[in-house]
C-alpha cells in the first residue's frame, strides 16, 4: 500500500504527500510526483490546479475539522 497524506494549510493549498499523479476529467495526466503536490484551494492560482503562490496574503482559509 502506497501511503499518501493530503495535508489542508491554513490559508494555503491542499498540499499531497507522497507519490500520486493528478489526472483531468477526460483522465489525462496532468502531473505526477514522486514527493508532493500543491493543490490550489484559494482559487487564485495562474496554474490551476496547481497553487502558484497568490494565496499569499490574499486568502483566509482555516478549516475547522467538526467536533
Ligand atoms: S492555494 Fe495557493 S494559489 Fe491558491
Amino acid at each position: 500500500m502506497t501511503d499518501v497524506t493530503v495535508n489542508i494549510r491554513d490559508d494555503g493549498p491542499l498540499l499531497v504527500q507522497g507519490p500520486c499523479v493528478l489526472k483531468d476529467q477526460a483522465g489525462n495526466t496532468v502531473k505526477e510526483s514522486d514527493n508532493m503536490v500543491a493543490l490550489c484551494r484559494c482559487g487564485l492560482s495562474n496554474t490551476k490546479p496547481m497553487c502558484d503562490g497568490s494565496h499569499t496574503d490574499n486568502f483566509d482559509g482555516t478549516l475547522n475539522p467538526p467536533d
